[in-house]
């Protein structure tokens, strides 16, 4: 998830430009570059990391102009490098581009028989040549737009700027968003509206399909077939704050909505349907070394060690290859017998977890192959692994990890499938039914979101208690531990996940009517035994919260409240239960005024012992 500013008017657009990837750094922030016409010359400034480094390196000249494209990146193709900061520039034409180009690969390979010469690794960089391209065919900057994109599979917002057209900046979309603003004697165009509001409130979303052209005298846009078309004006009245979490109050809520996206960009191009395979040449270790590993270790911390739990559940169930979990901590100094072809997966939000690392090196060391598993580009655990499987939710700021806990379970999905098919534990046929129910995750997500009001309901119910308990069977014990997790990180409520049944060796103590209880069962295999230990919980007066499959109506009469998730299989019903427990905690949080995006002592990125 990039951010994209454009500014066309009479003020310098660099000042515009930085102003607005100020206001747009919380979307990316690994580099950050600019392209701006100054004279009738296109020129570019790129620097790695924060926006800081460009602004120090643009304070050194003096570089102005009254149009210009502006990029800060979140890397998904290609690492953090100067390379592959964008703009990315073709002869006269610089483009950026937020999203995901599949056939990046194809049209390289084409581009380079055409003569093109490519400088990064990005998959941006075959826009830039097709648009120049397109161009030097005779057509206007729109329409050789509207020519490159119907080249295009994948997601995109993309913007372009062409030197001998100085007076229109071209914009597309096709799954990210994009919005064109106007002001009195300027235009605009951004990733949302954040960077805009300063200037103008006065916006235009385009949607999917649409090409938006921008000059200074206003914005428009044109469809598929390049024929205009009209798209409302919308006048926006959220402040800048507002606008960054794209009007939600809180990050983490928007994270939260922002899973279906994220477990489809996790899911994008990763797979064959034909073959019911899963396609993971993007993971550079042999195959394998994955198909043939002695033994699977999986190591972690916080989240991400649940999600190494679901994985192991869900590798022994689904390919019946055993798997070993552990915390990053414990691993790294208890002597684990790794031995040399064993894999050790190291799941990772952030990539930089100093005790997930330290593990990842002592197997290293050992000689197990290292896959990591991260959602930051180019972070330690990823360079220093054999092999890396991005998650690619986007930048998470909330410091307690949602979207990407999600992600971790979608790539253990995959990578279950294609060690299942390479082994020939799976079918084609398996492969596929497979593939359709991870498929169907972003629209089992979605509708758990948008009943959102009924968790809100229980959220009030409960959210003065001070202890919470939290029970579940099988895979669902990990999604106890996570869901009683997520609470005391963001309403500092103490709160266990236990498997329900080991609650009657110890935590039954604790049992009366002010511990609620958060019982997930949904109809399974284990749904009879975790009703036993949910009567038990009731026999001592405590408040059930009960999680159970749509259709189920055994537990109206035993819970105090039930809240549905989408029937499905267990080991798929992780996702959506997993969402409703976020948002439920988030609301608890919320009611009891925690700065929800910002728990006491907690920290996004743990890089000490
Ligand atoms: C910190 C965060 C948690 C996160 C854990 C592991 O404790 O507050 O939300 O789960 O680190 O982080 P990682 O980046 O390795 O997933």
């Amino acid at each position: 998830m990039c951010g994209i500013i454009g500014y066309i008017g009479h003020a310098n657009a660099t000042d515009v430009l930085i102003d607005g990837l100020r206001r747009l750094e919380y979307r990316g922030y690994d580099s950050a570059g600019i392209a701006v016409l100054q004279h009738g010359r296109l020129e570019v400034r790129q620097r790695v990391g924060k926006l800081r480094n460009l602004e120090e390196a643009l304070k050194q000249e003096d570089l102005v102009g009254t149009a210009g494209i502006g990029h800060t990146r979140w890397a998904t193709h290609g690492r953090p490098s100067e390379d592959n900061a964008h703009p990315h520039r073709s002869g006269n034409v610089v483009i950026v581009h937020n999203g995901i180009i599949e056939n990046y690969l194809v049209l390289k390979q084409r581009l380079e028989c055409d003569g093109y010469h490519f400088e990064s690794e990005t998959d941006t960089e075959v826009i830039a040549h097709l648009l120049a391209r397109s161009m030097a065919e005779g057509r206007s900057l729109p329409q050789a737009l509207l020519a490159t994109v119907q080249e295009l599979r994948g997601s995109y917002a993309i913007a372009g700027l062409c030197g001998s057209d100085p007076d229109t900046l071209v914009a597309a979309r096709s799954g990210c968003s994009l919005v064109l603003g106007q002001s009195q004697d300027a235009s605009f165009l951004a990733s949302d509206v954040t960077p805009l509001l300063p200037y103008t409130r006065n916006v235009m979303f385009l949607e999917d399909g649409d090409i938006g052209i921008v000059t200074r005298h206003g914005i428009t846009a044109i469809d598929r077939e390049g024929r205009p078309v009209f798209r409302d004006r919308v006048a926006i009245d959220w402040n800048a704050e507002e606008a960054e979490r794209g009007g939600y109050p809180h990050f983490m809520l928007k994270e939260i909505h922002e899973q279906p996206q994220a477990i489809l960009d996790t899911l994008r191009g990763r797979y064959r349907y034909d073959e019911g395979e899963a396609d993971l040449g993007d993971v550079t270790i042999p195959p394998d070394a994955l198909m043939n590993a002695g033994q699977i270790w999986i190591v972690a911390c916080g989240t991400s060690w649940h999600a190494g739990l679901v994985g192991k559940y869900l590798f022994e169930e689904l390919i019946r290859k055993p798997v070993q979990v552990d915390i990053g901590s414990e691993f790294r100094y208890r002597k684990a017998m790794v031995r040399k072809g064993d894999v050790l997966l190291a799941l990772s939000q952030s990539g930089e977890t100093a005790d997930t690392l330290g593990a990842m090196r002592e197997a290293k060391r050992l000689g197990a192959y290292v896959v990591s598993v991260v959602n930051v580009v180019g972070s330690t655990m990823a360079r220093e692994s054999d092999g890396v499987l991005y998650t690619r939710c986007g930048p998470e700021i909330s410091v307690a990890s949602t979207k990407a806990f999600t992600g971790q379970i979608i790539a253990l999905y995959l990578l279950a499938l294609h060690i299942g098919r390479g082994r020939n534990v799976l079918s084609r046929d398996k492969g596929q039914w497979w593939l359709d129910q991870c498929l169907a995750l972003p629209g089992q997500v979605e509708h758990v979101i948008k009943r959102d009001a009924e968790l809100l309901s229980v959220a009030k119910r409960f959210y003065q208690k001070d202890n919470f308990l939290y029970l579940g069977r099988g895979i669902h014990y990990p999604i106890a531990l996570e869901g009683a997790l997520k609470l005391k990180e963001i309403s500092y409520i103490h709160a266990e996940g236990y498997a329900a049944g080991e609650m009657k060796h110890g935590p039954i103590a604790l049992i009366d009517e002010n511990m609620p209880v958060v019982v997930l069962a949904p109809r399974d295999r284990l749904y009879p035994k975790t009703v036993s230990n949910l009567m038990e919980v009731k026999t001592r007066n405590a408040p059930v919260i009960a999680f159970t499959s749509e259709g189920d109506h055994d537990l109206d009469a035993l819970a105090d409240c039930v809240f549905t998730i989408p029937d499905t299989l267990a080991l798929l019903s992780a996702i959506p239960l997993t969402v409703a427990l976020q948002l439920l905690a988030y609301h608890i949080g919320a009611l009891r005024n925690i700065d929800v995006d910002r728990p006491r002592n907690l920290a996004k990125s743990v890089t000490v012992e």
